[in-house]
């Protein structure tokens, strides 16, 4: 029987976070693609996958997404009557919680690019009884098309990874918070335990895109999927970012020793 271990030696992989970019490329996985690119290729990785968005969730995780996401409620601080952008928000999980939390008086508005996404989320919400005082805004988070100050939490989980360039998205994001607002990054990051490490990305790279190939017949978005994990910034680097982009009293919890990591921080 073939050990995973080995065949993990023999795989090579990037660096994580290696800027290795210059102003006119940016990282699509693994590849080196124009920025002006990446967009429509992430916009056709998830067109694809859509429709068993959320089944693959919960396949690819065993279940654990809800885990973390239950653990970045628990962090974000939202009460009755806040306001709170679910950005890159795909089938809303976020925001069917969220809308309950914040009440009548409160609003959600669940904002993603991708079209497909947004029409899966509002479907389901609305299957769910989630009504109301939800609104779904098709937006680039890299640009955000809301005034200054609008929201007390934006919540992007697992959605800053795919965007083309992040420091804009998170200076957009500092920019739509109000002052006392908090901003909550949930998203793939770097395993801190060795062992773990090299059976995760054995998992990552071997098995998840097989279950993507016999679930949703698309092997290469989960292929995707492993390798913008892999090249996404690490815990500090992340933190750094939303340094550079004004947010203060920026810290992160690792979750599932590393797998998953929530950034949370400050406008003030
Ligand atoms: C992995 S899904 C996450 C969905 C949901 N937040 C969750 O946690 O289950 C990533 C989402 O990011 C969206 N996305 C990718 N690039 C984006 C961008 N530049 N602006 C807004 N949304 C984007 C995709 O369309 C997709 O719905």
């Amino acid at each position: 029987m073939t050990n995973p271990t080995n065949l993990l030696q023999n795989q090579s992989f990037p660096e994580q976070s290696q800027p290795t970019t210059n102003e006119e490329t940016t990282h699509f996985g693994f590849k080196t693609v124009a920025k002006s690119e990446k967009q429509q290729m992430v916009a056709n990785v998830f067109h694809s996958v859509a429709g068993k968005y959320d089944l693959m969730n919960d396949l690819l995780s065993f279940g654990i997404h809800r885990v973390w996401k239950r653990f970045t409620i628990d962090c974000s601080g939202v009460r009755k009557g806040h306001k709170v952008l679910d950005l890159a928000g795909g089938t809303g999980d976020f925001t069917a919680k969220f809308s309950r939390i914040v009440g009548e008086t409160g609003e959600v508005i669940l904002a993603d690019i991708n079209d497909s996404m947004l029409r899966v989320g509002r479907e389901k919400l609305r299957n769910l009884g989630v009504v109301g005082n939800v609104n779904y805004v098709q937006a680039n988070a890299e640009a955000l098309p809301f005034p200054d100050n609008t929201f007390d939490c934006v919540i992007i989980s697992f959605g800053l990874r795919n965007v083309t360039d992040k420091d804009k998205a998170l200076r957009s994001m500092f920019r739509v918070l109000k002052p006392g607002g908090r901003l909550l990054v949930l998203e793939f990051s770097k395993p801190i335990l060795d062992p773990l490490s090299k059976i995760y990305h054995f998992y990552s790279f071997n098995i998840l895109p097989k279950i993507g190939e016999v679930v949703v017949n698309d092997g290469d978005s989960y292929r995707y999927l492993a390798e913008s994990i892999r090249m996404h910034p690490e815990q500090d680097i992340l933190k750094q970012m939303m340094n550079d982009a004004g947010f203060e009293q920026v810290s992160y919890y690792n979750l599932s020793a590393g797998i998953v990591a929530l950034h949370r921080g400050y406008k003030f």
